[in-house]
Order: structure tokens, then C-alpha cells, then sequence
């Protein structure tokens, strides 16, 4: 059981404005809760125990009260969030980073907040079970317009059901240097020797610490394998993505989606 998670929810949410010119992306509501509430609650359904949040300076008492105030929120009495603050805006990377001393030693799931699985459709819980002892990065099989958009595996050889070696990685290589066309999807299961690896990168694309350059050096080493998903994550970082999300979560919500459902087929769908 890998009972500690990290969430990067750093960064000013700018693809956002004007909802978070005040209010931190992770705070922005989706459907009925907070973006960072999503996250934390799959991190709980894989098992942790302990949720790290990287934060901005000021975030991190706001996003506690949001789990503690009224007293612990149904499902999650067993979790707890710690706030921790990235100083400054130095890459995905150095965010991950900043968690190393609250993991304390031991393997950590990590999880990008932006990102929200389907209803249904967590991937987290299934690399938990898989996990041998090697750090596993999540991936899926990407269409042209995505490999500049997120990073990208080198494989190093053949799948084993959905397991499949890692042997390098490149951020963002569009179509023309892509490896492969298995993308990093912001979920990612690793041992502490990250740390280690994150400590010592240089600035890369973009200037900023790259967490998928920490992934190539763990795969040219042969300490890291891919999970292959079989499902995608809604996009909540920009506003279409989060109306969709938005859409998809209200669509199949107990409490109202089969409502929801017929407003949208009556009013926008006749
Ligand atoms: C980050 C990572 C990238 C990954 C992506 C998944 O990019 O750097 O490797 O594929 O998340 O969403 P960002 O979306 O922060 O630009």
C-alpha cells in the first residue's frame, strides 16, 4: 500500500482569468467542490493516507480549512492534507521537489491537479496494485496535436499487459521528435530516488526544472516503467476544458446527472 500522495497545484492558474486572478486554480469549483477536493479524494480511492499539496505562498491555510473547518468531508476521514509552499515558480520538477522532506523515504504516488479522471475511470489505484518496487509513470497513446503538449516516453522494449519499460523520456517533442506516442499524463507512482534525480537537473525546457527530464534519467537506468491507461483525464486548466469536465461529472452524478441529462438534450441537443 503506498500510503503518501503529492499534488503539484502550484501556478497561477493564468489559462484561467479572471476566475483566479484571487482565487488559487486549486479552489476553483468544478461542479460542487474544489478542483484540489478531486485529487485529494483520488489519492484516497489509491489508497493514501497522507495527501501532500505543493502550493503558492498563501494557498496552503486556505486549502487545509477547505478539508478541515466543518470537520473532516465524507470519505476523507482518514486523510490527511499538508500544505507545502513552493517559494517560487521553477518547473513541475522543482514543485515535486519541494515535497521531499514531508515523504519522508517512501514511495508516493503523484498526482497533477489540473487533471480529473472520468467517472470511474481512475487509473492511480491500478499502478498502486502494479507497483514492484520500480518508479511507474502513467501513459496513453496520443494523437498529433498532443505530442506538444506533454512529454513523451522512449519505450524500452515490449509491453507486458499494460506494463511496459521506460527507457528515456522528452518533454514536449512535437510530432516531428517524438520517441513514441505514449504521453505522460500527469499521473505518476514514484520511489524517493526521484529526489535525488530532481536535485541535481538542470533547468530544461522552457527554463524550468522538468519532471519528465527526472523520468528520462530513471528510465536510462532502467528504473522506470509505463502503465498504459485505457481512458483519458478532463482538462480542468482552461476555461472549454473545465466546462466540459464540468459536463462530464454533472452528466453522471447521482444526484442529478439523470436531470442534467435531459436539460442538456432539451435545450441544446434537440
Ligand atoms: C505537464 C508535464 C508534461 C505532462 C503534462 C500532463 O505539462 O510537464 O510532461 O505530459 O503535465 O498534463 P503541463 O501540462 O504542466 O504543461
Amino acid at each position: 500500500m503506498i500510503e503518501v500522495a503529492v499534488i503539484p497545484a502550484a501556478g497561477k492558474g493564468t489559462r484561467l482569468r479572471p476566475a483566479t486572478r484571487v482565487v488559487p486554480k486549486a479552489l476553483v469549483p468544478v461542479v460542487d467542490r474544489p478542483a484540489i477536493q478531486y485529487g485529494v479524494e483520488e489519492a484516497a480511492r489509491a489508497g493514501a493516507t497522507e495527501v501532500i499539496v505543493i502550493v503558492d505562498p498563501g494557498v496552503g491555510e486556505l486549502v487545509v480549512r477547505h478539508f478541515t473547518e466543518e470537520g473532516p468531508l465524507p470519505g476523507l476521514e482518514h486523510v490527511e492534507v499538508i500544505p507545502v509552499v513552493q517559494e517560487e515558480a521553477r518547473g513541475l520538477g522543482d514543485a515535486v521537489l519541494t515535497a521531499r522532506e514531508a515523504v519522508d523515504g517512501r514511495p508516493f504516488l503523484c498526482l497533477l491537479a489540473d487533471n480529473i479522471p472520468r467517472p470511474g475511470g481512475d487509473v492511480l489505484d491500478r499502478m498502486a496494485a502494479a507497483f514492484d518496487g520500480l518508479s511507474l509513470v502513467c501513459l496513453r497513446t496520443l494523437t498529433d496535436e498532443f505530442l506538444s503538449r506533454y512529454g513523451v516516453i522512449v519505450p524500452g522494449g515490449e509491453p507486458d499487459g499494460p506494463v511496459v519499460p521506460v527507457a528515456g523520456a522528452v518533454e514536449k517533442p512535437g510530432v516531428e521528435a517524438a520517441p513514441s506516442r505514449l504521453g505522460l499524463i500527469g499521473r505518476y507512482l514514484f520511489t524517493p530516488e526521484v529526489f535525488d534525480v530532481l536535485e541535481d537537473l538542470p533547468p530544461g525546457v522552457g527554463g524550468e526544472v522538468q519532471l519528465t527530464d527526472a523520468i528520462d534519467l530513471l528510465g536510462r537506468s532502467g528504473r522506470c516503467a509505463g502503465y498504459v491507461a485505457d481512458t483519458d483525464l478532463l482538462d480542468i486548466g482552461n476555461p472549454l476544458g473545465l466546462v466540459e469536465a464540468t459536463t462530464v461529472l454533472a452528466a453522471a452524478d447521482p444526484r442529478f446527472g439523470e436531470r442534467y441529462r435531459a436539460f442538456l438534450a432539451e435545450e441544446w441537443c434537440p
